[in-house]
């Protein structure tokens, strides 16, 4: 039996069966799951999932809803954008594809949000279509299976890795085949204290005969990231904070967040700017870091408190919210974390 055939054979008996999207063709479910599980493990995504799906239980829901509360839905699963492809995704496909799901594979790829590895996995699961899948899980399963040395995100390494994906393509049960492929990588060759005694297919893996697995694949090489600070304002009237809506597109666009001032940029004057009213007191909370793709940002939050109602109480991209409901808003980590610390 070759490599896809065990793999099948596996997944059968030993693969995971019961997960909320499983068990359907319905490309709706399958393919917000999907966009869920990119830089998502399975056990954070399922409470997600099921809310998500009660909430807006089809295409025309999600595209009619407001982002707003489609980020609110997103808020602590991360990288934002997955959450705002999502619906502009929906809106397409409602205004494109007269609400109907592209069975094209290509098509698929095209709509927001869907790189290759996603367009071929939902197509795969929803509509049987053969194709190759290549997430960070497969790759990593390849690159062991056969030794393929070299950063998995270099171009080269990923044309060879595409390629070997294609060649162990079954020609039936690509479904199972491609859970096969996402379930070994999740439960067994995992990054780290791989059951290599458990795999259906160490007798051929390459990097397991040598002896080299945990040499696989290979670590991406080191850069060290820019640095930046910046002060977030936690501007505070009685059990009220102010919040401020991110410019999109940008870092956290779209997002409500805590007016943001460089370094030594002055609290207590762009307090005054933003609500007429200068602070009472104003106290330093501890400094953080958050790792961005790009860069990484020391966090300094100031709590700015107002004993005077603020003269500008609405303005456009800025609202007052009892921190409590702040806290359920469509806000970055970064901006929870600190308004979880007021509570
Ligand atoms: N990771 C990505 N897609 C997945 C799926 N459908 N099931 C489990 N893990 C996944």
């Amino acid at each position: 039996m070759g490599f896809a055939d065990e793999l099948i054979k596996w997944q059968k008996q030993h693969g995971r069966h019961d997960l909320p999207w499983q068990g359907t063709r319905d490309p709706y479910p399958i393919w917000v799951s999907e966009i869920m599980l990119q830089q998502t493990q399975v056990a954070t995504v399922i409470p997600y999932f099921k809310r998500f799906m009660a909430r807006f239980p089809d295409f025309a829901i999600l595209a009619r809803a407001s982002e707003d509360e489609v980020l609110a839905h997103w808020a602590g699963l991360g990288y934002y954008a997955r959450g705002r492809n999502l619906q502009r995704a929906a809106r397409q496909i409602i205004e494109q594809h007269a609400g109907i799901f592209p069975h094209d594979t290509d098509e698929i790829c095209a709509l927001p949000g869907i790189g290759r590895s996603t367009a071929a996995a939902i197509a795969a699961f929803a509509f049987g279509t053969r194709g190759a899948i290549l997430d960070g899980n497969v790759k990593r399963v390849l690159a062991r299976s056969f030794a393929i040395e070299g950063w998995t995100g270099d171009r080269k390494v990923e044309t060879r890795l595409w390629q070997l994906a294609n060649d162990l393509l079954p020609d039936k049960s690509i479904e199972v085949y491609t859970q096969a492929l996402m379930d070994l990588g999740a439960t067994v060759c995992t990054r780290s204290r791989p059951r290599c005694h458990t795999c259906p297919v160490k007798a051929t893996c390459l990097a397991f005969a040598k002896g080299l697995v945990d040499q696989f694949p290979s670590p991406r090489p080191r850069r060290t990231l820019p640095e930046r600070q910046a002060q977030l304002l936690v501007i505070r009237h009685g059990a009220d904070v102010l919040l401020e809506k991110r410019p999109s597109p940008g870092i956290w666009g779209g997002l409500w967040s805590l007016p943001q001032i460089d370094m030594d940029a002055e609290a207590g004057g762009t307090c005054q700017r933003l609500t007429g009213t200068s602070p009472a007191r104003i106290h330093s909370l501890p400094v953080f870091t958050h790792v961005f793709t790009h860069f990484r940002l020391h966090i300094l939050p100031q709590e700015v408190m107002l004993d005077r109602r603020p003269i500008i109480v609405e303005e456009t991209g800025r609202m007052w919210l009892p921190v409590e409901d702040a806290i359920h808003a469509a806000i970055p980590k970064p901006v929870s974390r600190i308004l979880k610390s007021l509570v």
